[in-house]
């Protein structure tokens, strides 16, 4: 799908590889801008076709002086002088323009790393007028430093050990920080930013999620022709629902969900969900009951990858029947399919110059209809491709998506499975689920916790209810605290809490005697027990 027309205050930033340069998106969108990252290796006219007002050229592990270091394309700097667009390198970026532009870049004597103090040593732009002699600490990163500057370029601030901190050609509208501006380590580095964005560049703060909203609908009513029809398959999360929300509000009722319930799914999991879909969101759900089809074909498989194929496959089954029943009642075959993409995933797709990663498929590996049968010929329309996960809930809460459902946990695609070790059959792990998840939520901690269950154990060990010795299951209890799942931490309860939960389990639930809580970090275990 196409992206949608750019505002004219789009601020890009061409990617050299930092760590950092997602984050510069987000602080410049946080101020109402519209921001987009492009690979630092871009041609002039992919640059160009989104016509910004400011390109920012990121960090990156590099040297300048490596045979295969990444750099902006020929004609770029003419290209941005003659559309009056502003450029600002930031640590490599800085590097960059000073060797590009007839400058010298030598290997530092001393690496600057870490905290470090700066000085403004002249009036300038980038700073602001009247800050000369203003002392500042920011976060530095860098082998490499400047150490002649091109012609016409100024330096107007210097680090404590003298290194080139901030340079700037006003003429020419260029710009350079040695330092990274975007990170909370440099304390005035966001209000360095604004000053450039609005002051400096003259950007106007008038990037708003409505507007992109609007934008998302006419490109989706433009894409799908007044015949066609669009598929899109629920699994309960913030993602997919908003994505179809937004979907529904631009094509109406061309728009065809299927929600499937695989029995592995949360206590009460689709009466709560479908209530959400129908009564709050009036999507068109067509809710599969398929319990007993996955249940029956899970039956005595304990090897998780096989768990996740054999969901993987009948998830399949269920959609391409769907799809059939759909082609027969609208004698047409739907064309596109809805996806929840978010940005990240399509960051993650393009990989930056230099980091080894290959280029990813765009489907998130992790979702069932990343495996359809590639005869369905669906293209894909990925509302939500530009967003970060706090947008695509911000974008919710205007389609009116109720805010309990907005901060729900992830939850993964093959749902119990892979938190029922062994046999999926076997015990009562809904229950015990509920238990612990209500006990959070009336305890205030939902929302501290980025996500968790219960795992029940195919363990048996000895314990005394009621008079009589029991052999009975173990209950894992698991909860952890992260950013993006990538890595996570365990969630330190009071022992208050953990007593109650244990209780209320072995009291309630038949089968189990015992408690346990997972306390260990990814890495070294993943968040999930298969
Ligand atoms: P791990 O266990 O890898 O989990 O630390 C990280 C995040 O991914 C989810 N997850 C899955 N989601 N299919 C999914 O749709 C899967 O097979 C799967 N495995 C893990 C997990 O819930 C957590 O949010």
């Amino acid at each position: 799908m196409e992206t949608p027309t750019m505002k004219p205050d789009t601020v890009l930033i061409l990617d050299f590889g930092s760590q950092y340069t997602h984050l510069i998106t987000r602080r410049i969108r946080s101020l109402n801008v519209f921001s987009l990252v492009l690979s630092g290796t871009s041609s002039l006219t992919q640059i160009s076709s989104h016509n910004p007002r400011v390109v920012i050229l990121s960090g990156g592990p590099h040297s300048v002086h490596a045979p295969d270091a990444p750099s902006f394309p020929d004609g770029f700097v003419e290209w941005a002088a003659g559309n009056g667009v502003h450029v600002l390198g930031i640590c490599y970026g800085l590097q960059l323009i000073v060797q590009r532009l007839g400058g010298v870049v030598v290997e530092g004597e001393s690496k600057e790393y870490g905290k470090m103090e700066i000085e403004v040593k002249r009036e300038s732009e980038v700073f602001g007028k009247g800050r000369v002699g203003e002392k500042q600490v920011v976060w530095m990163s860098h082998g490499d430093e400047a150490v002649k500057l091109p012609h016409g370029f100024e330096v107007v601030a210097q680090s404590a050990q003298g290194a080139v901190a901030a340079l700037e050609n006003r003429e020419r509208r260029i710009y350079g920080l040695q330092y990274h501006p975007e990170v909370t380590h440099s304390p005035k580095g966001m209000e360095t930013l604004k000053h450039f964005l609005f002051d400096v560049c003259g950007v106007s703060a008038d990037w708003k999620m409505e507007d992109l909203m609007e934008e998302e609908i006419k490109v989706i009513n433009k894409t799908v022709a007044a015949d066609e029809h669009v598929i899109c398959a629920l699994s309960g999360g913030v993602d997919s629902t908003v994505a179809a929300t937004l979907v529904h509000k631009a094509i109406g009722d061309r728009l065809h969900c299927i929600f499937v319930d695989n029995g592995l799914l949360r206590y009460k999991e689709q009466e709560r969900v479908m209530d959400t879909f129908e009564r709050d969101l009036h999507l068109p759900v067509t809710c599969v009951d398929a319990s007993e089809q996955f249940l029956s074909q899970l039956k005595g498989v304990v090897d998780p990858e096989a768990k996740r194929k054999i969901i993987g496959k009948e998830f399949i089954n269920i959609f391409d029947e769907f799809a059939k029943e759909l082609e027969k009642k609208h004698g047409k075959k739907p064309a596109f399919l809805v996806q929840g993409t978010l940005y990240p995933d399509v960051i993650e797709s393009c990989p930056p110059p230099g980091t080894d990663r290959t280029h990813s498929h765009t489907i998130k590996s992790h979702h069932n209809v990343g495996g359809l049968p590639k005869d369905m010929k669906l293209k894909l329309i990925e509302p939500l491709k530009l967003l970060f996960k706090d947008e695509v809930r911000e974008m919710g809460r205007i389609l009116n998506v109720p805010v309990g459902f907005l901060k729900r946990h992830p939850f993964p695609g093959p749902g119990l499975a892979v938190r029922v070790l062994g046999d999926v059959t076997q015990g009562n792990a809904l229950e015990v689920d509920e238990i612990f998840i209500q006990s959070i939520r009336d305890a205030g901690l939902y929302d501290s916790i980025w996500q968790a269950f219960a795992v029940f154990l195919p363990v048996r060990s000895v314990g005394v209810q009621g008079d009589k010795r029991t052999h009975s299951h173990v209950v894992a209890l698991r909860a952890v605290t992260s950013q993006d799942g990538m890595t996570a931490d365990w969630f330190n309860f009071e022992h208050k809490f953990l007593d109650d939960v244990s209780r209320k389990i072995c009291n309630s639930v038949q089968g189990v005697n015992r408690v346990v809580q997972d306390i260990t970090s990814k890495p070294p275990s993943t968040i999930e027990w298969e």
